[in-house]
């Protein structure tokens, strides 16, 4: 059987991105593969590479469990639990790092895209990456931490992580080859990459939709209500074709991302729902789009609202998946101990 592990950062609502591209997917491997040994969690610990305001992490972190119940994470199924609760993701993180080149760490493009992004906000030239905290670079390090802990063999991911889940099997690697006795150790964890795996912004669809973009029309948070789900998708880029719709990502890219998601609303293949739609305006389209995605989540937005306000219930979720998580990942870190020369 296998084990399968996945995280998501607890900063703000998730959106559609999150859940076409990840979320909905976990909660289908756990309900179709009841002999899986499946664990989810909240990477706390990830968040902070980024400025957070504590006030509001404490809130957001709340919030991320709360709404992994209401798409459909079943405590019963599966381990749900906040990485930051167990520190053992820490401890293997550090011994990770001491077996990973920091040039491996700076090809990923998640850190060039960081260092890109700060100079431009500082004029270019001044800004090299001693100005960035080296949890952004490290970073990789503590995902790969968090898959092995629990010796995961798949991870569902989307395209966005693809990078990241190759380092994770290079350290694996690299662990297994350099200690003695270990070649067993670490399965090479394999990304489980969702179909609808790249869902772009709606404001500039050369680019992923994502939770730090400027302009929050760009992204449908899974809370957000009919209304603003329909403004969101009429104010959607597409281009000015107005013949008929196809989907075609590289000419089309804002029609085809509105096809990807309508594809994905209604678990269909992407081509079919194109031959469908071939007949519309944009306009048609669109409404067809904003429908289908108020439908997909009115179940959940609902849920949410409920199960937030039970913090009780969220505590104890919280508990239960932290006592598992860490009886799990303990077996692990004996070994590791061991191995390295630390017991
Ligand atoms: P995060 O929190 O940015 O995103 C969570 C999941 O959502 C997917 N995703 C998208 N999929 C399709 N289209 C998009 N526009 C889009 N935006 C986000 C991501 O691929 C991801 O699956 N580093 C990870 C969290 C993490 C993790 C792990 C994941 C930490 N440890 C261990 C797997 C295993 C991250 O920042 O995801």
């Amino acid at each position: 059987p296998r084990t399968i592990f996945s995280g998501i950062q607890p900063t703000g609502i998730p959106h559609l991105g999150n859940y076409l591209g990840a979320l909905s997917n976990w909660v289908k491997i756990q309900n179709e593969n009841p002999q899986d040994r499946v664990i989810f969690s909240v990477v706390g610990w990830h968040a902070l590479t980024l400025p957070q305001n504590p006030k509001e992490l404490v809130a957001s972190r709340r919030d991320m469990l709360a709404v992994l119940l209401a798409i459909g994470i079943d405590p019963k199924r599966s381990i749900l639990f906040h990485q930051d609760a167990n520190a053992m993701h820490t401890e293997l993180a550090w011994i990770l790092s001491c077996i990973t080149p920091t040039g491996k760490l700076r090809r990923m493009t998640s850190w060039k895209a960081r260092l890109a992004e700060s100079r431009n906000a500082n004029d270019e030239s001044e800004v090299d990456e001693s100005m960035l905290n080296a949890g952004l670079l490290t970073y990789p390090v503590l995902q790969a931490a968090d898959i092995l802990l629990y010796r995961a063999t798949h991870v569902p991911v989307g395209e966005d992580q693809r990078q990241h889940l190759e380092l994770s099997r290079d350290i694996a690697d690299t662990f297994n080859r350099t200690f003695k006795g270990s070649s067993r150790m670490f399965p090479l964890p394999t990304a489980l990459i969702t179909p609808s795996k790249r869902i772009l912004s709606l404001k500039d669809p050369s680019a992923k939709m994502s939770k730090s973009a400027a302009d929050p029309a760009s992204r449908i948070l899974l809370t957000d209500s009919a209304a603003q789900i329909a403004a969101k998708v009429r104010a959607a880029v597409t281009d000015s074709i107005t013949t008929g719709v196809t989907y075609d990502p590289s000419a089309r890219p804002g029609t085809s991302n509105l096809l990807t998601i309508l594809a994905a609303c209604v678990d269909e293949d992407v081509h079919d729902v194109a031959a469908r739609c071939a007949g519309m305006n944009h306009g048609e389209l669109k409404a067809e789009v904003a429908s289908a995605v108020e439908a997909l989540v009115t179940g959940p937005r609902a849920e949410f609202e409920r199960i937030r306000g039970d913090v009780g219930y969220l505590d104890q979720v919280a508990q239960e998946g932290a006592a598992a998580a860490y009886e799990l990942s303990a077996q692990t870190m004996v070994q590791v101990r061991a191995r390295v020369g630390l017991n």
